[in-house]
């Protein structure tokens, strides 16, 4: 296993590249997400499984290699590709995730996001091979609820305490906590989680998620998102708002919680600047939609990956569309109705 890291984290990737990636809607492509296997082991009530239709929890066979991985990274970089997250299922299921670290260009900023089970062992070594930092799904700190929720054996929760702590010693920070909101569940623990994070003296960040509601079963465990961002507001002494989905940051007694709201939000899409890659190798330009994706498995040079690469880009849509553009298109459309009914009229 290569456990030097080839790439400075401190040196921006291409900074101006000869030509940035921009779908029809002009959002411009700067990060990529790469789902590095289906396998997992835990069973969250509502994983969404990035997006890919029913859990393929496919075979290892079907995984992108370590060079495939990154010559795609290498070919998107050189259009400005700047930040890379890889997902999974659980990415730490991969032992070759240290040789995929290893041979990436160049970049601003590469995360992980993981369950933290495995993260103790790993953290350090990860961070040699050029992992930035990580996000750790962590909806709850009662066990019960937590084996309730991820379906994991007793004992699981202490492990993801422990690989946090770990990731915060080898530097993988700020870590950032995600937790999905589920209604009458764990939506009373924010402010213990807040009182976890605390000690860590903003190395660790709360990351509050709405929950996509993907299931109609889910829809009973959907909190009021609006209450809840008006509370966070009020308590907040300063709140920021981030470019990547327009997500707001809010700073309550000294700690840092973000609020990530996906559902019906039409800003959230408009300021999307992600393109999917699933785990068996193809560009997935939306999570919530499957008839789009682009296969890069068989491309053989780096200018056929370039091609694949700006087809799915041209297939970006906004799921949620902004207001303007809708009122826009409702324009357009009465406009044309207008005149149908004139020319009828004589
Ligand atoms: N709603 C919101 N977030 C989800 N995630 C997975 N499924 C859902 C869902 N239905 C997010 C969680 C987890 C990450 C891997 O994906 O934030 O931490």
């Amino acid at each position: 296993m290569k456990q030097k890291n080839p790439r400075k984290t401190s040196e921006a990737a291409e900074e101006n590249p000869k030509e940035f990636l921009a779908d029809p809607y002009g959002r411009k492509v700067t990060g990529l997400r790469i789902s590095i296997t289906d396998r997992c082991n835990l069973s969250c009530i509502y994983c969404h499984n990035e997006g890919a239709e029913g859990c393929t929890c496919g075979p290892i066979g079907h995984e992108m290699t370590p060079e495939l991985i990154c010559g795609i990274v290498r070919e998107a970089a050189k259009f400005g590709v700047s930040k890379v997250k890889f997902s999974g299922g659980e990415p730490l299921f991969r032992k070759d995730f240290e040789d995929i670290l290893s041979c990436l260009p160049p970049l601003k900023e590469v995360s992980a996001t993981t369950n933290g089970i495995l993260l103790e062992k790993r953290a350090k070594t990860l961070k040699a091979a050029g992992l930035d930092r990580v996000n750790v799904s962590l909806d709850t700190l009662v066990p019960e609820k937590y084996e309730a929720i991820t379906g994991a054996p007793a004992g699981s929760l202490e492990k993801v305490v422990k690989g946090i702590e770990s990731a915060v010693e080898a530097g993988l920070t700020p870590v950032k906590l995600n937790m999905v909101l589920l209604k009458g569940i764990n939506d009373n623990e924010i402010d213990s989680m807040m009182e976890f994070i605390r000690p860590y003296k903003g190395k660790v960040i709360l990351q509050l998620i709405e929950l996509m509601d993907i299931d109609p079963k889910l829809s009973k465990y959907t909190i009021d998102s609006k209450a809840l961002e008006k509370s966070l507001a009020e308590r907040a002494s300063e709140v920021r708002v981030r470019h990547l989905h327009h997500r707001k940051k809010y700073i309550i007694d000294g700690v840092e919680v973000e609020f990530v709201h996906p559902m019906d939000n039409s800003e959230f899409c408009a300021h999307c600047s992600r393109l999917r890659i699933t785990a068996d190798g193809k560009f997935k330009p939306c999570l919530l939609v499957n008839d789009n994706l682009v296969d890069v498995r068989e491309a053989r040079s780096p200018e056929e990956i370039e091609k694949l690469l700006r087809l799915a880009v041209s297939r970006r849509k906004p799921y949620y569309i902004p207001i303007k553009v809708f009122e826009q298109e409702k324009n357009q459309l009465e406009e044309k109705k207008g005149k149908e009914e004139k020319w009828v009229q004589k």
